[in-house]
């Protein structure tokens, strides 16, 4: 049986999703608005299972807040199964002729999970990880649809926090049973902003580890997301089958120096700490472009104290986050950089304290997955080519637990986390018809 999704089902939800937290920047790029269980986000986590719910899946929320949709296994006809045999009888009524009764799932029946993450960055693109939930919802309205009886049940999944505004991962590293609750006390996103959306949503920080799945119980993981950098697009390949996804690190650093008086101060006796993070943003990224080829640095934000135009700053503050492809580069990179900060702070005569902030480990994805999503883009006569990931994703928290793989599509321009993001709709077709076949696939059923 090949099957297909239902494009305009995908596109009227996508449109739907689309609309909340929505907000069109000064180009009129359309973006969206949904931090972390900010009400936005929470009114979309809503809305998903809304949508579950009507088209007869069941639903569920787990103690990290990750919002699910399942089918359960051997739910559908038997595909070609026998007509039942009429019986005949007198008062009783007459023998229902519909399906053949459902096979009963066997005991400990595994969970094929399809997902991604309905969070955003601030003023973030509609896809990225919206794409990765719908498809997976739709995935599992067709299987449903054509009666088609699964070994496992399929599991269309939400992830809390994929993208750090609170900690990052939250709800798949939750799940995966890696979520460390000592991150939670010094999280990247601020200790309060934590709180207040535990609360908001309802969540115990104390249960959150409760949402850890047994690995025996799932069949794997699979992902559906835009590529968010260029090479899809300047190949002109339509899926990429993701072959590994990158480490990220984080780390609040703050320089101390002394405020003074703008005008009065003599130059050479100056120790501004905006002097000492701007020297060290510019040389960071010097120092990856020539000695650390695969690997990112990027500094998003920096604060200045007291922030006035005639005093030198005390203090500054950066957000910085490094990546790097694997681990032993993740941690060569890690020590150049507060190698590099302790050489800046001596430069100005500045303190300098450093607060990690977390990070993702880098994970290889499934060679299994690869194949499953490599068969299936050949099933759709689609081109597809291995590509690393350099940003992170749920997948990189499932991998050590289970089986994960992640379909990339094109996106226009290699653009993300912003209102520019963009992708083809015809290329966001492929890739849920992509993620159907291969978790069929997955699931050992072509
Ligand atoms: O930051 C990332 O790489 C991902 O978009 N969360
Ligand atoms: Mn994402
Ligand atoms: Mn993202």
């Amino acid at each position: 049986m090949t099957l297909f999704i239902n494009p305009d089902r995908l596109q009227a939800d996508f449109d739907a999703l689309s609309a909340i937290g929505a907000f069109e920047d000064a180009e009129g790029n359309r973006g969206v608005n949904r931090p972390a269980l900010s009400p936005a986000h929470l009114q979309a986590r809503a809305w998903f299972l809304a949508r579950a719910a009507q088209a007869g899946l069941e639903t569920r929320i787990d103690a990290a807040g990750n919002h699910s949709a399942i089918l359960r296994a051997g739910t559908g006809v038997q595909p070609n199964a026998p007509t039942p045999l009429p019986t005949h009888s007198h008062a009783s009524r007459p023998t229902p002729t519909s399906a053949v009764p459902p096979t009963l799932a066997p005991p400990h029946t595994p969970t094929l999970l399809l997902g991604s993450h309905l969070d955003s960055v601030p003023d973030g693109g509609r896809f990225d990880g919206a794409l990765g939930v719908l498809a997976a919802l739709e995935a599992l309205r067709t299987v449903k649809d054509a009666g088609l009886s699964l070994p496992v049940d399929l599991e269309a999944i939400d992830f809390t926090d994929e993208e750090g505004t609170l900690v990052g991962e939250l709800g798949s590293g939750a799940l995966a049973g890696s979520l460390a609750l000592e991150a939670l006390q010094k999280p990247r996103g601020g200790r309060q902003r934590l709180e207040e959306g535990l609360a908001r949503a309802g969540l115990d920080e104390q249960r959150l580890g409760q949402a850890r799945r047994d690995p025996a119980s799932l069949a794997g993981y699979l992902e559906l997301h835009i590529e968010q950098g260029p090479r899809l697009a300047r190949s002109a390949i339509a899926i990429g089958v993701v072959s590994g996804i990158v480490g990220i690190t984080s780390y609040q650093m703050m320089f101390r120096g002394a405020a003074n008086h703008a005008g009065t101060t003599p130059m050479d006796e100056r120790r501004d700490a905006g002097i000492g993070a701007a020297t060290f943003a510019i040389t960071a990224r010097e120092l990856v472009l020539r000695d650390y080829d695969g690997c990112a640095v990027n500094i998003g934000q920096m604060h200045f104290e007291p922030g006035a135009y005639n005093i030198i700053p005390g203090l500054a503050e950066l957000a910085l986050e490094f990546r790097a492809p694997d681990a032993k580069r993740l941690g060569e990179l890690e020590d150049a950089l507060l190698t590099l900060a302790g050489m800046v702070a001596r430069q100005y005569g500045l303190g300098l304290d450093l607060e990690p902030k977390g990070g993702c480990a880098p994970a290889p994805m499934s060679e299994r997955a690869q194949a499953a999503i490599a068969a299936a883009a050949d099933s759709l006569a689609l081109t597809h080519m291995r590509l690393h990931s350099g940003a992170g994703h749920d997948a990189q928290a499932l991998a050590p637990v289970t089986p994960a793989g992640m379909i990339f599509i094109p996106s226009r321009e290699g653009i993300s986390h912003s209102p520019r993001e963009f992708s083809d709709w015809q290329a966001c077709v492929d890739g849920g018809n992509v993620l159907l076949r291969a978790a069929l696939k997955m699931a050992e059923r072509d």
